[in-house]
């Protein structure tokens, strides 16, 4: 694997489990996370850097496959990783491999020859069943432990066996020396199916959620991709807040950046090249990203009852996020919206937060705007001028961006607080209720020391905000500060919200919750960025 980046802390984990499974403690894992977030290279991985002669690892991709790929791919890949790890010749087929182990390990081979016999046989139920038991056989017979990896295990439905999470889920209980680890990328019906189908095993999974790379490992991934081609911070951040800090959209870009900046001949990156490379791939129709978005809408999309969700689709791109909105903008039924939007969790293209809908990858978002839209509702077929406007737009996203980022702390945080309207949203784990301000003032207030904060003074229905804003570390004292100046300003006011691009220390965090104050720190101030489809801000 050339490419790989990043995914230190999960890779970490993964390994640590495996330590703890030789010491004879099993937990194991389940990876839950949007398509293409990373789930599959992270386990790939894992599997090339594995270096242990006591570790059978088993690693079987689900994704449109049948009961005879599961069965030989099962069956093939034990024999052979046993055959890898005791240093013994290496075959693909399974006779070769069942006479190449079964000196060392007679009974796995017998029955793994035997389950592919079964599937021969038609005799599918009881297959699967053999194939799952294997590395049982496996770590009895030899003493290895195994590592069972099932990517995108909601799939097992498709193999056509009656009850596979039945027969799985009995397989994860009585095997305890098998470490199991899954995926998916549909987290409702994973989750669906790890309480309800594997209902007793909730518990004994640990779950995972992969989300796309953060501002710190978007720029090193393009740090690492574009080695002696240099492009500014300004744009790299562009770029890791235009793909969402996805890795594949990262991937593609920064290989057509290398491509165009070789046929240009340029050492350096700048604006027109970004521009040029998200037009080739975003508004090109065989652009690989704007192919990659089209199959995503065709696959949501298609049959005639579906023009709601593509409505739908059109509405959230534009900014519209609550469904009182959609339903007006549209002219739809309570009925139908509330369904749609339920589909289009379900197919891992919305969100909802609190009262909040929104496309979840920010650039899906900005193709089915600016590209997918455009294209569907234009009366203008000239492509001339079609793709004018799309350059246009590009320019000015990547010039907004660079003037966004110039802007100061307090300056973001009020474009920021001016959009709320009364929603109540959840951000890593608590939920705030966000009022309408009615008007937003910049202050200043001053503490015994003789320093100055930055605050916010914003008005409510229900009384004043206080806003304050900091980028270096607040300690205990400064909360303190902060709550005696508040009361000094004879506001009274209704909430103080800490809004701090560094982590507060204990103390301070103690002191503030003590005073009812909210913390916002820099993941939940880009939270709500994000959601209110404003660039990230980059500390
Ligand atoms: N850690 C990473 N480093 C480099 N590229 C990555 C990384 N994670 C994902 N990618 C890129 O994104 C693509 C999709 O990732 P993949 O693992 O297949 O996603 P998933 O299994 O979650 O659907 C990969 O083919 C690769 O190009
Ligand atoms: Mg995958």
């Amino acid at each position: 694997m050339t490419h790989f980046c990043g995914r230190k802390d999960i890779l970490d984990l993964i390994r640590k489990r495996v330590g703890d499974l030789k010491e004879g403690c099993r937990q194991n894992l389940a990876f839950i996370g949007s398509s293409y977030i990373g789930k599959s290279t992270i386990l790939l991985k894992f599997l090339n850097d594995l270096d242990d002669n006591a570790v059978v690892p088993l690693y079987l991709d689900l994704e449109g496959r049948d009961i005879h790929y599961f069965v030989s791919r099962a069956t093939r890949s034990i024999l052979y990783q046993y055959a890898r790890i005791k240093g013994l010749p290496l075959q693909e087929s399974l006779p070769l491999l069942a006479q190449t182990v079964r000196p060392f390990i007679p009974c796995t081979a017998a029955a793994a020859v035997e389950a592919s016999a079964l599937v021969e046989k038609g005799r599918f139920a009881e297959a699967y069943q053999a194939a799952l038991c294997l590395p049982d056989m496996l770590i009895r017979e030899s003493g290895v432990t195994c590592v069972f990896i099932l990517d995108e295990f909601h799939r097992l439905e498709d193999l056509g066996v009656p009850e596979p999470f039945k027969l799985l889920a009995d397989s994860i209980t009585t095997q305890k020396k098998c470490l199991f680890i899954i995926t998916s990328s549909y987290e409702e019906l994973a989750k669906k199916i790890l309480s309800e189908k594997l209902m007793l095993l909730f518990g004994n999974f640990e779950i995972v959620n992969v989300q796309p790379f953060d501002l710190k490992a978007s720029q090193y991934f393009i740090e690492q991709r574009m080695a002696d081609v240099r492009m500014g911070l300004s744009l790299r951040n562009f770029l890791a807040d235009f793909t969402g800090g996805r890795p594949l959209y990262l991937d593609i870009l920064l290989h057509e950046l290398l491509n165009l900046s070789a046929i240009y001949k340029q050492q350096e990156v700048y604006a027109p090249l970004v521009v040029q490379a998200v037009e080739n791939l975003v508004f090109s129709r065989w652009g690989a990203l704007s192919r990659h978005f089209e199959l995503v809408v065709d696959r949501i999309c298609s049959g005639r009852a579906n023009r709601l969700v593509m409505d739908i689709l059109f509405a959230l791109a534009n900014g519209t996020h609550k469904t009182k909105e959609i339903m007006d903008v549209l002219a739809a039924k309570q009925g139908p919206v509330t369904q749609k939007l339920g589909y289009l969790i379900e197919q891992d293209i919305v969100e909802k937060n609190g009262t909040y809908f929104y496309i979840k990858d920010k650039l899906f978002r900005y193709w089915v705007k600016y590209v997918f839209q455009r294209r569907i509702k234009a009366v203008d077929m000239e492509p001339g001028r079609q793709i004018k406007e799309f350059k246009d737009e590009v320019t000015r996203a990547v010039n907004d961006f660079q003037l966004t980022a110039r802007k100061d702390l307090s300056t973001r945080v009020t474009e920021l607080v001016r959009c709320f309207e009364n929603e109540i949203l959840s951000l890593h784990g608590h939920l705030y209720r966000l009022p309408v301000f009615t008007d937003v003032k910049p202050l200043k207030i001053r503490n015994r020391c003789g320093n100055y904060f930055d605050v916010l003074q914003a008005e409510t229905e229900e009384g004043p905000w206080l806003l304050v804003l900091r980028k270096d570390p607040l300690a205990e004292g400064d909360i303190n500060a902060i709550a005696e100046e508040a009361r000094k300003l004879g506001i009274r006011p209704r909430r103080c919200v800490i809004v701090s691009l560094s982590a507060l220390d204990e103390g301070a965090k103690l002191k503030a919750l003590e005073e009812r104050m909210w913390i916002w720190n820099e993941p939940e101030l880009n939270s709500l960025m994000s959601l209110y489809d404003k660039p990230y801000i980059v500390s």
